[in-house]
């Protein structure tokens, strides 16, 4: 059996609660009941009133950040706990944007994976490399490295239901998307990295999304590629647009 898609809008710092109520409601009737799963990734604060928004609907909400202690002296952050409470299904771990402006490592992104994972929630885990990697040849080096040490001491069980986005760091909001071969050859070789660790099996059911630029126009055929289960849409997601991708 095939894999199903999963097409997630990465909203980012984007939308007050008020704003993110009128986004859901505009976009919820024409995405819900689609063969994809469709995950709206929202600020922490949209969470609740986005999560009121769509009930009812088969759409899930994810949140883009956690932290890797359970709970404690860590002022400013939420912890997995939270969310589940909530009723929040999936977290984005890793983002590129986190790694450069908020000193995110392979080594914290491991801890809050396995943080997700022990509470209950499906970690996003966003792989990709630079335009200089990309120039220097090192695309697919790095992606596995990333992709090991994200998954460090995760079982094979729970990688299953994890989810893994190539984001291309030289394609997030550049209007620069990677070709279809681009995108197909590095979630190929993640999903291959994903066999060394574990199996077959684990290989075959894990879902890899390709995120950088994904729009209505380009969504289909990216979505088309063996490897490619789905997206990680960041601008397209705030906008009408987003149906086009989710009905792709
Ligand atoms: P854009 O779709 O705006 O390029 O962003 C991609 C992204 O970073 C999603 O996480």
């Amino acid at each position: 059996m095939g894999r199903k898609k999963i097409i997630a809008g990465n909203w980012k710092m984007n939308g007050t609660p008020t704003e993110a109520v009128a986004l859901a409601n505009s976009l919820k009737d024409k995405i819900s009941g689609s063969a994809s799963d469709v995950v709206f990734c929202v600020p922490a604060i949209d969470i609740i009133p986005v999560l009121e928004a769509v009930k009812g609907t088969d759409i899930q909400v994810g949140a883009q950040n956690i932290h890797f202690e359970e709970s404690g002296a860590f002022t400013g952050e939420i912890s997995a706990k939270m969310l589940v409470d909530v009723g929040v299904k999936y977290v984005v771990l890793g983002h590129s944007e986190r790694r450069q402006y908020f000193a995110e490592t392979d080594e914290t992104v491991n801890k809050k994976v396995l943080t997700a994972i022990k509470n209950g929630l499906i970690p996003i885990v966003c792989v990709g490399e630079s335009l200089t990697q990309r120039e220097q040849g090192i695309t697919v080096d790095l992606v596995r490295l990333q992709t090991k040490i994200a998954f460090k001491d995760v079982t094979a069980q729970d990688a299953k239901k994890s989810v893994i986005a190539y984001e291309p760091i030289w394609a997030i909001g550049t209007g620069k998307t990677a070709t279809n071969a681009e995108a197909q050859e590095v979630c190929a070789a993640i999903r291959q990295v994903v066999r060394e660790i574990y199996d077959d099996a684990t290989a075959e059911e894990i879902r890899v999304q390709y995120g950088g630029s994904v729009n209505g126009g380009n969504a289909s055929a990216l979505f088309a590629e063996a490897d490619i289960d789905g997206g990680l849409v960041g601008g397209a997601s705030l906008k009408p647009e987003f149906e086009k991708i989710v009905n792709y």
